[in-house]
Protein backbone atom coordinates (compact mmCIF):
# COMPACT_ATOMS: atom_id res chain seq x y z
CA UNK A 1 0.00 0.00 0.00
CA UNK A 2 2.83 2.57 1.06
CA UNK A 3 4.28 1.81 -2.27
CA UNK A 4 1.35 3.02 -4.80
CA UNK A 5 1.73 6.43 -5.91
CA UNK A 6 -0.86 8.74 -5.31
CA UNK A 7 -1.83 9.13 -8.88
CA UNK A 8 -2.10 5.04 -9.26
CA UNK A 9 -4.59 4.76 -6.63
CA UNK A 10 -8.14 5.20 -8.12
CA UNK A 11 -10.44 8.17 -7.99
CA UNK A 12 -13.35 6.48 -7.41
CA UNK A 13 -13.79 2.97 -5.91
CA UNK A 14 -17.09 0.89 -5.84
CA UNK A 15 -17.92 -1.89 -3.48
CA UNK A 16 -20.01 -5.11 -3.86
CA UNK A 17 -20.56 -6.10 -0.37
CA UNK A 18 -21.61 -9.31 -1.47
CA UNK A 19 -21.01 -12.80 0.44
CA UNK A 20 -22.68 -12.12 3.66
CA UNK A 21 -25.50 -14.81 3.60
CA UNK A 22 -22.83 -17.62 3.22
CA UNK A 23 -20.67 -16.22 5.76
CA UNK A 24 -23.84 -16.54 7.93
CA UNK A 25 -24.69 -20.12 7.05
CA UNK A 26 -21.28 -21.71 7.11
CA UNK A 27 -21.99 -20.87 10.87
CA UNK A 28 -24.69 -22.12 11.04
CA UNK A 29 -26.62 -18.67 11.98
CA UNK A 30 -29.56 -17.66 9.89
CA UNK A 31 -28.04 -15.25 7.03
CA UNK A 32 -28.90 -12.16 8.08
CA UNK A 33 -26.25 -12.12 11.00
CA UNK A 34 -24.10 -11.78 7.82
CA UNK A 35 -25.53 -8.46 7.28
CA UNK A 36 -24.55 -7.47 10.89
CA UNK A 37 -21.51 -8.63 10.76
CA UNK A 38 -21.06 -6.97 7.03
CA UNK A 39 -22.39 -3.40 8.60
CA UNK A 40 -19.43 -3.45 10.91
CA UNK A 41 -16.55 -4.20 8.62
CA UNK A 42 -18.66 -1.37 6.23
CA UNK A 43 -17.63 1.20 8.97
CA UNK A 44 -14.34 -0.59 9.32
CA UNK A 45 -13.62 -0.56 5.49
CA UNK A 46 -15.12 3.16 5.29
CA UNK A 47 -13.15 4.65 7.89
CA UNK A 48 -9.86 3.10 6.47
CA UNK A 49 -10.59 4.51 2.54
CA UNK A 50 -10.78 8.36 4.14
CA UNK A 51 -8.06 7.91 6.22
CA UNK A 52 -6.06 6.52 3.06
CA UNK A 53 -7.03 9.59 0.91
CA UNK A 54 -9.64 7.94 -1.09
CA UNK A 55 -11.92 10.65 -2.71
CA UNK A 56 -15.29 8.57 -3.44
CA UNK A 57 -16.85 5.48 -2.62
CA UNK A 58 -20.13 3.92 -3.34
CA UNK A 59 -21.08 0.71 -1.66
CA UNK A 60 -24.07 -1.43 -2.69
CA UNK A 61 -25.98 -2.10 0.52
CA UNK A 62 -29.35 -3.30 -1.52
CA UNK A 63 -30.20 -3.20 -5.04
CA UNK A 64 -33.55 -2.84 -6.42
CA UNK A 65 -33.73 -6.40 -7.06
CA UNK A 66 -33.00 -7.36 -3.48
CA UNK A 67 -36.97 -7.32 -2.52
CA UNK A 68 -36.47 -11.01 -3.60
CA UNK A 69 -35.56 -11.88 -0.32
CA UNK A 70 -37.06 -13.13 2.67
CA UNK A 71 -39.16 -10.33 4.76
CA UNK A 72 -36.92 -11.20 8.08
CA UNK A 73 -33.58 -10.73 6.23
CA UNK A 74 -35.24 -7.51 4.74
CA UNK A 75 -36.14 -5.54 8.12
CA UNK A 76 -33.17 -6.82 9.23
CA UNK A 77 -31.40 -4.70 6.57
CA UNK A 78 -33.50 -1.98 7.01
CA UNK A 79 -33.07 -1.45 10.47
CA UNK A 80 -29.21 -1.75 9.64
CA UNK A 81 -29.69 0.84 7.67
CA UNK A 82 -31.28 2.96 10.60
CA UNK A 83 -28.69 2.44 12.81
CA UNK A 84 -26.26 3.47 10.89
CA UNK A 85 -28.58 6.86 10.34
CA UNK A 86 -28.52 6.89 14.14
CA UNK A 87 -24.83 7.41 14.64
CA UNK A 88 -24.79 10.45 12.15
CA UNK A 89 -23.21 13.19 14.31
CA UNK A 90 -20.25 11.11 14.34
CA UNK A 91 -19.72 10.43 10.72
CA UNK A 92 -19.78 14.27 10.38
CA UNK A 93 -17.53 14.68 12.63
CA UNK A 94 -15.16 12.18 10.82
CA UNK A 95 -15.17 14.51 7.61
CA UNK A 96 -17.25 11.88 5.47
CA UNK A 97 -19.58 13.66 3.16
CA UNK A 98 -22.86 10.97 2.99
CA UNK A 99 -24.60 10.76 0.05
CA UNK A 100 -27.69 8.00 -0.76
CA UNK A 101 -27.96 6.56 -4.19
CA UNK A 102 -31.25 4.80 -5.52
CA UNK A 103 -35.02 5.09 -5.72
CA UNK A 104 -35.23 6.24 -1.74
CA UNK A 105 -38.62 7.05 -1.88
CA UNK A 106 -40.15 3.78 -1.13
CA UNK A 107 -38.51 4.19 2.50
CA UNK A 108 -41.29 5.56 5.54
CA UNK A 109 -40.70 9.13 6.56
CA UNK A 110 -38.54 8.17 9.70
CA UNK A 111 -35.47 7.13 7.21
CA UNK A 112 -36.00 9.82 4.77
CA UNK A 113 -35.89 12.17 7.72
CA UNK A 114 -32.66 10.83 9.29
CA UNK A 115 -30.94 10.25 5.72
CA UNK A 116 -31.74 13.97 4.65
CA UNK A 117 -30.23 14.76 8.15
CA UNK A 118 -27.35 12.95 7.53
CA UNK A 119 -26.48 14.20 4.09
CA UNK A 120 -27.16 17.84 5.58
CA UNK A 121 -24.79 17.51 8.51
CA UNK A 122 -21.85 15.64 6.53
CA UNK A 123 -22.49 18.30 3.03
CA UNK A 124 -19.43 20.58 4.82
CA UNK A 125 -17.04 17.54 5.02
CA UNK A 126 -14.00 17.59 3.39
CA UNK A 127 -12.88 14.19 3.41
CA UNK A 128 -14.29 10.99 1.76
CA UNK A 129 -17.43 11.19 -0.07
CA UNK A 130 -19.62 8.13 0.18
CA UNK A 131 -22.50 7.22 -1.51
CA UNK A 132 -24.95 4.65 -0.32
CA UNK A 133 -26.58 2.64 -2.16
CA UNK A 134 -29.91 1.48 -1.20
CA UNK A 135 -32.82 0.65 -3.44
CA UNK A 136 -30.05 1.24 -6.10
CA UNK A 137 -30.37 -0.11 -9.80
CA UNK A 138 -28.50 0.90 -12.52
CA UNK A 139 -31.27 0.42 -14.94
CA UNK A 140 -33.74 1.87 -12.84
CA UNK A 141 -31.10 4.66 -12.39
CA UNK A 142 -31.25 5.14 -16.59
CA UNK A 143 -34.90 4.99 -16.31
CA UNK A 144 -35.04 7.84 -14.26
CA UNK A 145 -32.31 10.02 -15.92
CA UNK A 146 -34.15 9.20 -19.02
CA UNK A 147 -37.82 10.32 -17.77
CA UNK A 148 -36.58 13.69 -16.49
CA UNK A 149 -34.53 14.50 -19.67
CA UNK A 150 -37.76 13.27 -21.64
CA UNK A 151 -39.66 15.45 -19.78
CA UNK A 152 -37.14 18.63 -20.38
CA UNK A 153 -37.54 18.24 -23.99
CA UNK A 154 -41.13 17.71 -24.06
CA UNK A 155 -41.12 21.04 -22.48
CA UNK A 156 -38.54 22.84 -24.58
CA UNK A 157 -36.54 23.29 -22.18
CA UNK A 158 -33.72 20.92 -24.05
CA UNK A 159 -33.13 19.82 -27.52
CA UNK A 160 -33.29 16.76 -28.41
CA UNK A 161 -29.91 17.13 -30.56
CA UNK A 162 -28.59 18.54 -27.34
CA UNK A 163 -28.58 15.20 -25.57
CA UNK A 164 -25.21 14.04 -25.18
CA UNK A 165 -23.05 12.08 -22.55
CA UNK A 166 -22.78 14.96 -20.12
CA UNK A 167 -26.48 15.79 -20.23
CA UNK A 168 -27.46 12.24 -19.34
CA UNK A 169 -24.53 12.06 -16.67
CA UNK A 170 -26.13 15.11 -14.99
CA UNK A 171 -29.67 13.33 -14.77
CA UNK A 172 -27.58 10.26 -12.51
CA UNK A 173 -27.75 10.02 -9.05
CA UNK A 174 -23.78 10.42 -9.45
CA UNK A 175 -24.16 14.07 -10.64
CA UNK A 176 -20.97 16.07 -10.65
CA UNK A 177 -18.76 12.91 -9.89
CA UNK A 178 -16.29 10.82 -11.79
CA UNK A 179 -16.74 7.40 -12.99
CA UNK A 180 -16.16 4.35 -11.11
CA UNK A 181 -12.29 3.56 -11.83
CA UNK A 182 -12.15 0.31 -9.65
CA UNK A 183 -14.78 -2.17 -8.53
CA UNK A 184 -14.23 -4.45 -5.70
CA UNK A 185 -16.35 -7.70 -5.31
CA UNK A 186 -15.23 -10.29 -3.02
CA UNK A 187 -17.35 -13.59 -2.57
CA UNK A 188 -16.54 -15.02 -5.92
CA UNK A 189 -19.00 -13.89 -7.70
CA UNK A 190 -17.72 -12.18 -11.25
CA UNK A 191 -20.70 -9.78 -12.26
CA UNK A 192 -22.22 -6.36 -11.40
CA UNK A 193 -25.18 -7.48 -10.79
CA UNK A 194 -26.98 -3.97 -11.71
CA UNK A 195 -24.27 -2.08 -9.87
CA UNK A 196 -23.66 1.46 -11.85
CA UNK A 197 -23.36 -0.06 -15.42
CA UNK A 198 -23.13 3.20 -16.55
CA UNK A 199 -20.48 4.40 -14.40
CA UNK A 200 -18.49 1.70 -14.47
CA UNK A 201 -18.04 1.63 -18.43
CA UNK A 202 -14.34 1.97 -17.93
CA UNK A 203 -14.03 0.44 -14.70
CA UNK A 204 -11.24 -2.14 -13.72
CA UNK A 205 -12.29 -4.90 -11.67
CA UNK A 206 -10.91 -7.26 -8.86
CA UNK A 207 -13.13 -9.57 -7.55
CA UNK A 208 -12.25 -11.79 -4.64
CA UNK A 209 -12.95 -14.98 -4.64
CA UNK A 210 -11.45 -16.15 -1.59
CA UNK A 211 -13.02 -13.75 0.66
CA UNK A 212 -16.85 -12.97 2.32
CA UNK A 213 -17.63 -9.45 2.98
CA UNK A 214 -17.71 -10.11 6.60
CA UNK A 215 -14.33 -11.01 7.13
CA UNK A 216 -13.16 -8.28 4.69
CA UNK A 217 -10.64 -5.89 6.29
CA UNK A 218 -8.10 -3.72 5.51
CA UNK A 219 -5.36 -5.84 4.39
CA UNK A 220 -7.79 -6.71 1.37
CA UNK A 221 -8.73 -3.60 0.52
CA UNK A 222 -4.67 -2.58 -0.21
CA UNK A 223 -4.34 -5.74 -1.93
CA UNK A 224 -7.48 -4.67 -4.25
CA UNK A 225 -5.58 -1.09 -4.70
CA UNK A 226 -2.28 -3.00 -5.64
CA UNK A 227 -3.96 -4.88 -8.14
CA UNK A 228 -5.15 -1.86 -9.62
CA UNK A 229 -1.93 0.02 -9.60
CA UNK A 230 -0.84 -2.25 -11.93
CA UNK A 231 -3.12 -2.73 -14.29
CA UNK A 232 -2.73 -0.66 -18.11
CA UNK A 233 -6.00 1.50 -18.52
CA UNK A 234 -6.08 2.15 -22.05
CA UNK A 235 -9.76 3.67 -22.44
CA UNK A 236 -9.67 2.69 -26.55
CA UNK A 237 -6.34 4.14 -26.94
CA UNK A 238 -3.81 2.13 -28.65
C1 LIG B 1 -24.70 -9.07 0.18
O1 LIG B 1 -24.66 -10.33 0.73
C2 LIG B 1 -25.65 -8.15 0.89
C3 LIG B 1 -26.93 -7.89 0.22
C4 LIG B 1 -27.27 -8.34 -0.95
C5 LIG B 1 -27.89 -7.08 0.93
P1 LIG B 1 -25.67 -11.48 0.29
O2 LIG B 1 -26.85 -11.44 1.20
O3 LIG B 1 -25.98 -11.37 -1.15
O4 LIG B 1 -24.83 -12.77 0.59
P2 LIG B 1 -24.78 -14.09 -0.30
O5 LIG B 1 -24.35 -13.67 -1.68
O6 LIG B 1 -26.14 -14.68 -0.30
O7 LIG B 1 -23.77 -14.95 0.38
C1 LIG C 1 -25.54 -7.46 -5.22
O1 LIG C 1 -25.44 -8.69 -4.63
C2 LIG C 1 -26.26 -6.50 -4.31
C3 LIG C 1 -25.56 -6.09 -3.10
C4 LIG C 1 -24.39 -6.49 -2.71
C5 LIG C 1 -26.28 -5.17 -2.28
P1 LIG C 1 -26.51 -9.87 -4.87
O2 LIG C 1 -26.09 -10.98 -3.98
O3 LIG C 1 -27.87 -9.35 -4.73
O4 LIG C 1 -26.26 -10.24 -6.39
P2 LIG C 1 -26.56 -11.59 -7.19
O5 LIG C 1 -27.99 -11.95 -6.93
O6 LIG C 1 -25.62 -12.64 -6.66
O7 LIG C 1 -26.26 -11.27 -8.62
MG1 LIG D 1 -25.07 -12.13 -2.80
Amino acid sequence: MENISKNKLPKHIGIIMDGNGRWAKKRGMPRYAGHTKGARVFRKIIRHCNKIGIQYVTVFAFSTENWKRGPKEISVILKLLSDYLDEAEKYAKENIVTRFIGDCSVFGQKILDKMAHLEKLSSTSTGLILNIAVNYGGRAELVNAVRLITDSAVKGELDVSGIDESVIESHLYTVDQPPVDLVIRPSGEHRLSNFMIWQCAYAEYVFMDDILWPDFNENHLNAALEEYSRRNRRFGAE
